[in-house]
C-alpha cells in the first residue's frame, strides 16, 4: 500500500466520522433520538450520564454488553421512556431512585448484574404502567414491595436469585393480568405453616402460567385452592 492512498483512506475515515459527530451532537441539541439500542455487543467502560440528555428517548436498550460501574442518575430526566433494558451487564451499586421515578416505562429489566439494595416500597405507584418487571439475579435484599400490586398492567415479575426476604404479599393477587411470577432463589418466607396462604389469593390470577416459588424458605404445606390455577 503506497503512502497516498493510505492518507485517503485516513481523510475518508475522518470525512466519516465527522459527519457522525455532527449528527450525534444535532440529536443532541434537537433531542429528537428517540430509540437507542445497543445491545448485544461488547461495549465496556460505563454508561455515560449523557444519555440521559437525550430527552426524547423511549426506548433504551443496552442490554448484554460489559457495562459496568453505577446507573447514572440523569437516565432518570428520561421522562419519556418506556423500554428500559440494561440485563446481562455488569452493573453495580444501587438503582439511583430516580430511574424508579421514570413513571412512564413499563418494560424494566436490570436482570444478571450485581446490583444491590431494595427495591422502594412505593415502586407500584411510582411506576404505574410496568408491564414487565425484571431484576432477577442481582443481590436486592429486603422484602418485595406490596406497592407492586398497584401497577394493574404488570404481567411479567421476576425477582428470581436475589437475597429477598419477608412474605409474599397477598395483595399481587389483584394483578389479573399476571402470566409469570419467578420468585425462586430468595430467602423468602419463615419456615411456618402458613407460609403459602398466599396462594390462596393467587389463585385469583387465572393468566397465570408459571410460578416459580423454588429454594426459599416457605414452610407448611400447599393449600387447597392451588387447584384453581387451572393453567
Ligand atoms: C446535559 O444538558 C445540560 C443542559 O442542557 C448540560 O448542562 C449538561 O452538561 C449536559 N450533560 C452532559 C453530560 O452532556
Ligand atoms: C464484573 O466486574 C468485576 C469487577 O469490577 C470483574 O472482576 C468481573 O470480571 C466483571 N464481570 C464481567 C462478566 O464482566
Ligand atoms: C420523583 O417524582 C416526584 C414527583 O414528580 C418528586 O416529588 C420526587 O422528588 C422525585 N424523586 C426523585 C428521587 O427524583
Ligand atoms: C452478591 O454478593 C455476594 C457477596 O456480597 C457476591 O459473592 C455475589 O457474587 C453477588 N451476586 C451477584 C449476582 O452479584
Ligand atoms: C394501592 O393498592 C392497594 C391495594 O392493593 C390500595 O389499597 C391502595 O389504595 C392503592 N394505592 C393507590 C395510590 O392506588
Ligand atoms: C378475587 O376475585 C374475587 C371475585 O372477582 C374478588 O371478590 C376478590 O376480592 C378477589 N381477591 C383478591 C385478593 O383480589
Amino acid at each position: 500500500m503506497t503512502h497516498s492512498s493510505l492518507s485517503y483512506e485516513w481523510v475518508l475515515l475522518i470525512f466519516f466520522y465527522g459527519i457522525l459527530l455532527m449528527c450525534m451532537s444535532s440529536c443532541l441539541k434537537s433531542a429528537i433520538l428517540g430509540y437507542l439500542y445497543l445491545g448485544v455487543n461488547n461495549l465496556i467502560g460505563n454508561i455515560q450520564a449523557w444519555i440521559g440528555n437525550f430527552s426524547s428517548l423511549y426506548v433504551l436498550g443496552l442490554f448484554e454488553n460489559n457495562f459496568q460501574g453505577s446507573i447514572p442518575s440523569d437516565l432518570g430526566h428520561l421522562q419519556g421512556l418506556k423500554f428500559l433494558h440494561l440485563n446481562g451487564n455488569n452493573q453495580s451499586g444501587t438503582i439511583p431512585p430516580q430511574i424508579f421515578n421514570i413513571s412512564s416505562v413499563y418494560f424494566f429489566s436490570i436482570t444478571q448484574n450485581q446490583l444491590h439494595g431494595s427495591l422502594p416500597p412505593d415502586i407500584g405507584l411510582t411506576l404505574p404502567h410496568l408491564q414487565v418487571f425484571y431484576c432477577g439475579i442481582n443481590n436486592f435484599t429486603r422484602p418485595i414491595p406490596a406497592s407492586l400490586s398497584n401497577a394493574s398492567q404488570l404481567q411479567r415479575l421476576a425477582l428470581e436469585k436475589n437475597g429477598l426476604i419477608g412474605p409474599v404479599p397477598r395483595n399481587l393477587a389483584s394483578l389479573q393480568g399476571l402470566v409469570g411470577h419467578y420468585l425462586n432463589s430468595n430467602k423468602l418466607g419463615y419456615v411456618k405453616d402458613d407460609d403459602l396462604n398466599f396462594l390462596n389469593f393467587l389463585a385469583n390470577c387465572t393468566n397465570l402460567k408459571v410460578l416459580d416459588l423454588g429454594n426459599n424458605y416457605f414452610g407448611g404445606v400447599l393449600p387447597n385452592p392451588i387447584a384453581n390455577l387451572s393453567n
